[in-house]
């Protein structure tokens, strides 16, 4: 029998790249660099199957120029950069990477948490500099993590990890989400619900952990920074559109907030030139980005196409309705 044909956006780790090999006749997209998108609109056009990154956009030029696909496996738990409708609409099931990420994304959450409240970037760039002179009372003074309030806005999977590592900290826990948690959960977080506004107005570190749909894009805007105390930091490991930039930069500029630290932007890869402050701390998307979690994200992508193509519901399907056509 043919093995399926697949196109592959990104060269893969070796387990997973080892085990489509097995499976599929895979066509891998092997530079560094992204691929144009004229090239993946004419390698996609002859494939079965997808396996691609959250900076691939999958619409209805893609799907028209891919006659014959019938599944997209996105290596990422977001997927705003695939129209699933129209997927839907054509019958090509799509899955994603949720589940793996969680645990890696709330450590580096904390991460820039930790570095911008303590200034670490600033620090490591003065010892670089060989201007630093030595101890001085006053030098590179931050604020203080422990026992302050951490605000989480999105209390799904990612969101409550970040909640559980604010224990060590002996920190308050206040959240919201579109829906309450379950009190047990809430007790076993040691979190409590709030309002958005409420959260916004008392924490001092907000960390935003919601994906990017209609109604979260642009949640952060000037009204949200006016309300935040001029001492919190925002921390924002979700999607950039999330955050008004715009807003963001004049908050910091006008000191409505202390910092801010942020994995992800409005515009990727572009970062708002206003941005490039010392109170502000920059990572290019980095949250999931552990040996070990990528090669799990890129394993569960190969494992839901290998699923489709024996028949079998892909573990991670997004879109059922797809599934069972
Ligand atoms: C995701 O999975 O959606 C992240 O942004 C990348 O890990």
């Amino acid at each position: 029998m043919d093995r399926p044909k697949i196109f592959v956006t990104h060269r893969l780790f070796e387990g997973p790249q080892a085990k489509l090999r097995e499976k599929f006749e895979a066509d891998y997209w092997s530079d560094s660099e992204r691929p144009a998108r004229a090239e993946v609109l004419r390698r996609i056009a002859d494939k079965e199957g997808l396996i691609c990154l959250l900076t691939e956009k999958i619409d209805n030029e893609l799907l028209a120029a891919a006659p014959r696909l019938r599944t997209v496996a996105n290596i990422a738990v977001g997927f705003d950069n695939i129209d699933l409708d129209a997927c839907t609409r054509r019958g090509v099931a799509v899955s994603n990477t949720p589940g793996v990420l969680d645990d890696t994304t709330a450590d580096f959450a904390w991460t820039l948490l930790m570095a911008v409240a303590r200034r670490l970037i600033e620090g490591d760039a003065l010892c670089r500099s060989g201007q630093w002179k030595g101890w001085n009372l006053d030098q590179l003074v931050g604020a203080d993590i422990w026992g302050k309030t951490l605000g989480i806005l999105g209390f799904g999977r990612i969101g409550r990890a970040v909640a559980r590592r604010a224990r060590g900290f002996n920190m308050r826990v206040i959240y919201n989400d579109a829906m309450r948690a379950p009190v047990e959960v809430e007790n076993e977080f040691r979190a409590e619900y709030m309002e958005g506004d409420a959260v916004l107005r008392e924490a001092d570190f907000v960390s935003l952990h919601v994906p990017l749909l209609p109604a979260t894009r642009g949640l952060i805007g000037p009204r949200e920074f006016g309300l935040m105390k001029p001492s919190a930091f925002l921390i924002n490991t979700s999607r950039g559109p999330v955050v008004q930039e715009a807003a963001l930069i004049a908050a910091l500029e006008q000191g409505q907030i202390a910092g801010a630290a942020l994995d992800v932007f409005e515009r990727e890869p572009q970062i708002g030139h206003g941005l490039l402050r010392p109170n502000v701390v920059l990572a290019p998307h980095l949250a999931s980005a552990s040996l070990e979690t990528r090669t799990r994200m890129a394993m569960m992508a190969v494992e839901n196409t290998i699923a489709f193509f024996e028949g079998r519901r892909p573990p991670n399907l997004l879109n059922p309705d797809a599934w069972k056509k």
